[in-house]
This record gives C-alpha cells, sequence and structure tokens, in this order.
C-alpha cells in the first residue's frame, strides 16, 4: 500500500475583517500529533466471519486483528504478539482464545496472555489492546478509544422489522472518514453533485444538532424526478445513515467509514428495508437491487471528488451554514490513540 503524502500545510492568510475568516481553521487530520478521532469505525463484514475465523485488518495506521469464537462473539484486538511480536493474524482461534503462531502463547477475550505453550507464567504485561467493539447491521464495528463515548444510530424502525443487506467497498477512498462525512451536512453538494432538488429553501433551519452529530429531514425530488422525503444524518466523524420514502417505498442506509491510515479510507454500507414477509422474496430482491443501484450511483458521483480534494474550508457562504457548523463540531471532536503503541 502506498502512503499519500501529507504535507503541513500553513494557516490560511485571510485580509482583515473577512467574514470567511473563522472558517480559515483547517479541520485537524487524521492522524495529526499521532491521534485519530473517537469515533465507531467498520472492521469487517459479519457474514466475512465465521466462528473459529481470524483476520488481520488495516486500522488506525497499524494493524488489528478481529475473530470470532467458538461462542459466538467477534473481538477485535491488536495484531502484534507482545512476546516477541509475531503478527496474531497467521496464529489460530482455539475456543475463545487467540494463539500465536510463533510460541503458541494464547490470548484470552479481555486480551490477556492466558497461557504460554511451554508453562512460564504469563507477564503480567503481556497483554493485547482490545477495542470496544460490536456487530449490527451486519458489520462489526471497533470504538477507537477505552470505553465508547456515543452508539451507533438506530433507524426509525425496529431491527427486528428490517432486512439488512451489507457491502464493502473494495477500493479505498484517498481522504479521511470525515470529509466524506462532512458532504452529509452540504447542502450545496447534494443538489449539484447528486441532482436532488429540495421543496423548499435549503433545510438548515430544521438541523437537530445532537451531542455526537446531528440529522435532519427534508422533501424534495431526485436528479430522475423520484419525491423523497429523506431523514439524513451523521454519528461521530465516520458514520451516514439516511432514512425515509424513495417514492412509495422506505428505505434505510447506514453507511460507516473504516479507518485505514491517514488519508485514506474504505467505505461499509448496509441498506435496510421493510420485511414485508416470509412470501415476500422477489419484492425484497428488486427493492435492494433498486437500492443497491442508488447506493453504487451516488457514492461514485461523490468518489473522484473526495479521492482529489484537498479539504480547505477557507471561503464558506451562507448556502454553507450547516456545512461551517459541523467543520467547528470536528474541529473540537475528541481525538486519541490508546491503542497507538500496540497496532505497530
Ligand atoms: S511471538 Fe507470539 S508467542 Fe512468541
Ligand atoms: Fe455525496
Amino acid at each position: 500500500m502506498t502512503t499519500k503524502a501529507r504535507v503541513a500545510r500553513p494557516p490560511i492568510e485571510l485580509p482583515e475583517g473577512n467574514p470567511a475568516e473563522r472558517f480559515g481553521n483547517p479541520v485537524p487530520a487524521e492522524g495529526d500529533g499521532g491521534v485519530f478521532s473517537q469515533s465507531w469505525f467498520p472492521v469487517c463484514l459479519s457474514e466475512e466471519l465465521k466462528p473459529g475465523d481470524l483476520h488481520g485488518v488495516p486500522f488506525l495506521d497499524g494493524k488489528a486483528i478481529v475473530y470470532r469464537g467458538s461462542d459466538g462473539v467477534a473481538r477485535v484486538m491488536s495484531a502484534y504478539c507482545p512476546h516477541l511480536g509475531a503478527d496474531l493474524s497467521i496464529g489460530r482461534v482455539v475456543g475463545n482464545e487467540v494463539e500465536c503462531r510463533f510460541h503458541r502463547w494464547r490470548y484470552d477475550t479481555a486480551g490477556r496472555c492466558a497461557a504460554t505453550a511451554i508453562g512460564d507464567d504469563p507477564p503480567p504485561r503481556a497483554r493485547l489492546f482490545k477495542f470496544p467493539s460490536q456487530e449490527r447491521y451486519g458489520i462489526v464495528w471497533a470504538f477507537n478509544g477505552d470505553a465508547p463515548l456515543f452508539d451507533l444510530p438506530d433507524f426509525e424502525h425496529p431491527d427486528t422489522e428490517l432486512l439488512v443487506r451489507s457491502y464493502r467497498f473494495d477500493e479505498p477512498f484517498e481522504c479521511d472518514p470525515w470529509i466524506f462525512a462532512a458532504n452529509t451536512p452540504d447542502m450545496q453538494h447534494f443538489k449539484v453533485v447528486h441532482g436532488i432538488r429540495f421543496d423548499d429553501e435549503d433545510p438548515h433551519k430544521l438541523v437537530d444538532w445532537q451531542d455526537w452529530g446531528f440529522r435532519y429531514g427534508f422533501r424534495a425530488d431526485h436528479q430522475d424526478g423520484t419525491p423523497i422525503q429523506w431523514t439524513v444524518g451523521i454519528r461521530g466523524t465516520s458514520i451516514f445513515w439516511q432514512e425515509g420514502l424513495y417514492g412509495e417505498t422506505w428505505l434505510g442506509g447506514l453507511v460507516g467509514f473504516a479507518m485505514l491510515e491517514p488519508g485514506r479510507h474504505r467505505v461499509f454500507a448496509a441498506l435496510a428495508i421493510r420485511d414485508a414477509g416470509p412470501e415476500a422474496g422477489a419484492l425484497h430482491d428488486e427493492l435492494f437491487a433498486g437500492a443497491e443501484h442508488l447506493m453504487h450511483r451516488t457514492i461514485n458521483e461523490d468518489r473522484e471528488i473526495l479521492n482529489t480534494i484537498h479539504y480547505r474550508p477557507g471561503t464558506l457562504t451562507r448556502g454553507d451554514t450547516t456545512l461551517g457548523r459541523y467543520l467547528e463540531f470536528l474541529r473540537g471532536f475528541p481525538r486519541a490513540h490508546p491503542a497507538g503503541p500496540f497496532l505497530r
């Protein structure tokens, strides 16, 4: 994997009294100062992790492992064995523990060394970093921190009434996750990039700001004339979700941006439809096919812009009111990297 060159950017100088001055303040890039935003990041698809499976995944500028024990629980830990540094992703799962390929030390569900193969006492400091993790929407998620600061968003319908399919886009995006997230408060981009025509004025006044993100609803016509009545939102720096009517049909979509390394992320997505019962297989397939088409088209409309942008909020206008507020939210967002020393 090549690393995108990162150049320290000098502060943007603006003439005194310029009304855009307050936006001339860049958002910290992921990895700046050795820290990353404390958000939930997708790690792998649930369907790729059968009991006994163990995979290595790039995460937070290092490497983590994700495995599923015989108890069915997916766990995310740092990848390198504290003994001599062997990569645990080439080891194996034994019950609910991970065994290192090199000298066969075993790590328990808390990440502590439970046993050494030759019977020496496990050194107390021999432990992995265990990420807070959860499995939802067909995706395994890990939180960058010792404990989660918030939870994933819920759809307006309970999970038991929904059918969900999940996806991973293999080709990484060449920007930080928050840059993709910043498209949701960017109402101008909805219009010009995605061909959405709001029924009323731009919905800045309808934005509901919460401790860990925001959401807002609007009615609009999509580029092909389909009426939409959507609620869209962002949680943290790495989760987008939307739900509501597309034409006559309720659709939900949730996208998570996996933090691979500074300046690079990978997109995971889950699509949700209402469960119309066991006889409705053909209808379900048709709804998922339509939703997938919409998802691919929308992400592809954004892709090249995101892969080439040097994000630089220098001159925002009134149309960028909500975007400006999200950028301010990002500037104050908690950042840390407690797993840092464990991941390399
Ligand atoms: S390096 Fe893992 S047990 Fe020795
Ligand atoms: Fe977009």
